[in-house]
């Protein structure tokens, strides 16, 4: 035996005792997955949408917006920057900016991309002009659908300075539409004002984002007053951390989602971050969005009334993932549960590499929400808070609201004798499902009772897990994407068919199939692959 044949040998030995420890787990390569289609982008990606009906992708990179059809041929693409611009000056779209400090070119990076159907619009906001968005046309991203500001109209700052005006600050947001149809974004993003990270130091007095941007707003999409906050009931529509503890409440957003008829926001709180490692930074935020609801016809809903929030850990003491990467909802079938039902699936991670999913019940996060609300009418305690952090002057807490019975209504999203934002004081916790280092992505899918989860990693990998009723892993797959590039934190099935899979890796956009059936010969093959995509010989003769 040759030397190095016996080096791979041993090397082969050791990497399959080393899995074998790991997983105690059979990992089967490429086969259950296959990349389908691939676009590649010359720039960096930052974000995408995929419009269900037309099957259109919109994917948006550093620079440039393109769009692509289901199999992704380009349609249509504009360039968004490099543009003149420096993070001092106010946008070019107010009246008399004058700005006496030097622009240069400056990348636009995406901050936030999300379709509105009905209005037929791409909304995209970018990082230049202090995070300013424009609405696009769905038939043709080449077109700027809605002219904005409009001529004649008042513009205030506030109007344009809606996303991060920074490459690394987080934005998410999402769009919904309001007591009687009106279109309206939810949108959070970081603050990059002075005295964080972000701001160009010794400025001070050209802090154009302390006033103007809440963390978190809701602001309206209607051409005729579009993205200004000021919408009934105005100034309950921004949360804005007070700027004596913005250090505390670093906050950066992960995603944005709306789940029944609440809107989820997925938070870390990196002030937190390296203080207590040990300590989860992870935070899940509910509002109740202002839809259509006969009980409330007079009013429309503040943000600040049904906002609460609580801390999500994953791991137990000592083995903490103490930052949220990714999250997903999914509806599974878990444990003797009678059919499926919600959970939220995060991927979470800590300093070293070392990454985890955990999957949180909703039906727990809705229960604990309740049970808070109820807490707080009881007066001061440990369990439940109001948030100060956001309340002006200071004082503000939990009352003894006597007699009064809380109706189901009233817990869920508050009222206005229970107005403030409440943040529950302990974490939901959850176990570590599955453990491995550098992951970066999950998207989850319930495939005939069977949970399948796919898992992007840092290193460019694709995994599938196919998991048991237990939650835990059953078999899982692997795949190799183009160039090892990391996986983007938001990957989604296409939604008229979550047989394919839309990942976004640093440039390439792709189309993943996730179940290659054909490639089992037989029954009995198929069987012992364990692929929940691949259920022949199951009842329903597939
Ligand atoms: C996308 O466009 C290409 C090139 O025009 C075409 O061959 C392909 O069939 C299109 N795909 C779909 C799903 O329409
Ligand atoms: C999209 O609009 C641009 C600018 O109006 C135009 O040049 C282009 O031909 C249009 N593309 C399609 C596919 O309609
Ligand atoms: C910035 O401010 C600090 C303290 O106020 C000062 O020491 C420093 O020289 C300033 N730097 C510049 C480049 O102006
Ligand atoms: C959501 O709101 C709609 C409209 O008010 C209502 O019909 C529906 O029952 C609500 N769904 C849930 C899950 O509360
Ligand atoms: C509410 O109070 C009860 C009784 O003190 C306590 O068991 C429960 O954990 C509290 N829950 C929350 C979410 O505050
Ligand atoms: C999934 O489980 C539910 C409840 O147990 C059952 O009614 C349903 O038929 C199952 N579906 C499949 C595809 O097995
Ligand atoms: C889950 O179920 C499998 C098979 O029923 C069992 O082998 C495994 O120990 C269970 N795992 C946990 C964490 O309960």
């Amino acid at each position: 035996m040759s030397p190095s044949t016996a080096d791979r040998t041993s090397l082969g030995l050791l990497a399959t005792v080393f899995s074998v420890f790991l997983t105690a787990l059979q990992t089967r390569t490429a086969d259950a997955l296959q990349i389908q289609q691939a676009f590649a982008t010359p720039s960096r990606t930052n974000n995408f949408v995929v419009d269900a009906v037309s099957r259109r992708v919109y994917l948006a990179a550093v620079n440039s917006l393109y769009q692509l059809n289901a199999t992704l041929s380009r349609e249509a693409e504009t360039r968004t920057g490099p543009v003149l611009d420096n993070p001092l000056c106010h946008a070019p779209q107010l009246p008399q900016a004058m700005c006496e400090h030097q622009k240069t070119l400056t990348d636009n990076h995406n901050k936030l991309l999300a379709l509105d159907r009905e209005q037929g619009v791409l909304l995209a906001c970018g990082s230049v002009y202090q995070g300013f968005c424009e609405l696009r046309s769905m038939d043709n991203v080449s077109r700027v659908a809605v002219k904005f500001p409009q001529d004649g109209t008042t513009v205030f700052p506030s109007m344009l300075n809606i996303a991060a005006n920074h490459e690394d600050a987080s934005t998410v947001g999402l769009i919904f539409r309001s007591h009687g149809g009106a279109p309206r974004l939810l949108v959070a993003a970081t603050f990059t004002g002075m005295g964080s990270e972000y701001f160009p130091k010794n400025h001070s007095k050209e802090d154009l984002r302390f006033e103007n941007t809440p963390e978190i707003a809701i602001r309206s999409l209607n051409t005729k007053d579009l993205f200004t906050y000021n919408i009934n009931p105005s100034e309950d529509n921004v949360f804005k951390i007070k700027q004596e503890v913005k250090q505390k409440n670093k906050l950066s957003f992960v995603h944005a989602f709306v789940h029944k008829n609440y809107s989820y926001i997925a938070i870390n709180n990196d002030a937190n971050t390296g203080l207590k490692e040990s300590q989860p930074n992870s935070i899940l935020a509910r509002i109740c969005l202002d839809t259509d609801d006969p009980r409330r016809s007079a009013e429309s809903r503040k943000l600040t009334e049904s906002y609460i929030q609580m801390g999500l850990q994953c791991g137990s003491d000592g083995n903490i993932y103490n930052r949220l990467l990714s999250i997903c909802p999914a509806d599974i079938s878990a444990h003797s549960a009678a059919g499926p039902e919600p959970y939220l699936f995060g991927v979470f991670a800590r300093t070293g590499g070392q990454s985890a999913v955990c999957a949180f019940r909703v039906a727990d996060v809705e229960e604990r929400i309740r049970q808070g609300r109820r807490n707080c009418s009881n007066g001061p305690n440990s369990d439940v808070q109001v948030l100060d952090s956001v309340i002006q002057g200071s004082g503000a807490q939990c009352e003894l609201k006597g007699a009064i019975k809380l109706q189901e209504e009233q817990l869920n999203c508050g009222a206005a004798h229970l107005q403030h934002p409440l943040a529950l004081m302990r974490p939901l916790r959850a176990p570590p499902i599955y453990e491995a280092p550098g992951l970066s992505s999950i998207a989850v899918d319930n495939v005939h009772n069977r949970t399948v989860v796919f898992l992007g990693t840092s290193r460019g990998r694709l995994r599938k897990l196919s998991l048991l009723a237990n939650l835990s892993v059953a078999n899982q797959w692997s795949l190799r994407l183009p160039a090892n590039e990391p996986v983007h934190h938001i990957m989604t099935f296409d939604p008229s068919d979550h047989n394919y899979l839309y990942l976004m890796t640093t440039h390439h956009f792709l189309r993943v199939q996730v179940s290659v059936c054909g490639l089992y010969n037989s029954c009995s093959e198929c069987l012992s692959a364990g692929d929940a995509h691949c259920g022949w010989c199951t009842l329903e003769k597939r």
